[in-house]
């Protein structure tokens, strides 16, 4: 056998038992929690699987990524029927820079997406607004079209201090139990309410739950939307304790990687734990040297030149 065959099969072995590692989180007891959104799905961003394939292109050859997984969650009234256990991510695969592209790798390697879903509200939105403005740094909100039209004042900030902004359907909608129509709508509803606010919609949408299927998909190419997953689930909403989500940071965070995180609805109307978590969570990146981007420029920098 000769040694570049030798090589792969290391290579293989070491994917194999990575992959392992990643696919039993320890947060099971987390999963009974109620809350109006529930279990959000982790599902594989497009992003995340291009950054995956492209970095250990050299070590798997032969292989494919693992597919996204699924599994059941709980719905606010009703089961949820798309989840995976929060700590669950994307394809994740050893990093190995292209040769002939090392600088080009190095430099995106430390980029890092914040993102913060279900908002905008009048209390915790504007106490995270302040740790980012403090901080400099830029995030993505994920968006409810209901919360849109209550608090257009705190969108406002939101765009004002350079965040953002992503659709993320008009009442938290579970949208593979919606029709072609209802979907559309929801897409639509949410982007005026936007509009209405920013003078300005937007092209990014992260379904809730994560919960996208091939009708939810076609009804995003239709409206010219981008889907946005995640590829970190802190599980801030669940009432995680602060160093816990550190912790769910420090195991999941990758270069290139998207953070889920909340700025509205956790579980009893809390979100503290975010609010106390979120200086940990970016100390802790920036301490390891990533850089923070919102989610179209980390998708910009993953286009091809
Ligand atoms: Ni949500």
């Amino acid at each position: 056998m000769g040694k570049r065959k030798i090589l792969l099969r290391i290579s293989v072995f070491t994917l194999i038992i990575a992959l392992c590692l990643e696919m039993y989180p320890n947060d099971s007891a987390q999963l009974q929690d109620e809350r109006q959104s529930a279990v959000h799905a982790v599902e594989a961003t497009a992003i995340a699987e291009a950054n995956a394939l492209s970095s250990a292109k050299n070590a798997i050859a032969a292989l494919e990524p693992a597919a996204p997984r699924h599994v059941s969650g709980n719905g606010s009234a009703k089961p949820d029927k798309v989840g995976q256990p929060a700590g669950d991510t994307a394809p994740s695969l050893p990093q190995q820079p292209a040769k002939h592209d090392e600088a080009a790798h190095k430099k995106e390697a430390k980029r890092i997406a914040l993102t913060f879903d279900d908002g905008p509200d009048k209390t915790y939105t504007p106490l995270i607004l302040d740790v980012l403005k403090k901080r400099e740094i830029k995030a993505t909100f994920f968006v409810v079209g209901t919360q849109v039209a209550k608090y257009g004042d705190v969108m406002k900030r939101i765009s004002a201090e350079g965040h953002a902004i992503g659709n993320h359907t008009w009442d938290h909608a579970d949208l593979t139990k919606r029709t072609a129509e209802q979907i559309a709508q929801e897409i639509s509803r949410t982007d005026e309410a936007i509009r209405k606010a920013l003078g300005t919609g937007t092209k990014l949408f992260r379904p809730p739950y994560g919960a996208a299927n091939d009708k939810v998909k076609a009804a995003l190419a239709d409206a010219d939307q981008q889907l946005i997953q995640w590829t970190v689930d802190t599980r801030d909403w669940a009432g995680t304790a602060p160093t816990e989500i550190v912790e769910k940071v420090k195991k999941q965070a990758k270069p290139g990687g998207i953070i889920l995180m909340h700025c509205f609805g956790g579980k009893n109307g809390k979100l503290d734990n975010t609010i106390e978590a979120l200086p940990l969570v970016i100390d802790y990146l920036k301490e390891e040297g990533y850089t923070f981007v919102t989610v179209p420029e980390l998708t910009a920098d993953k286009k091809p030149a």
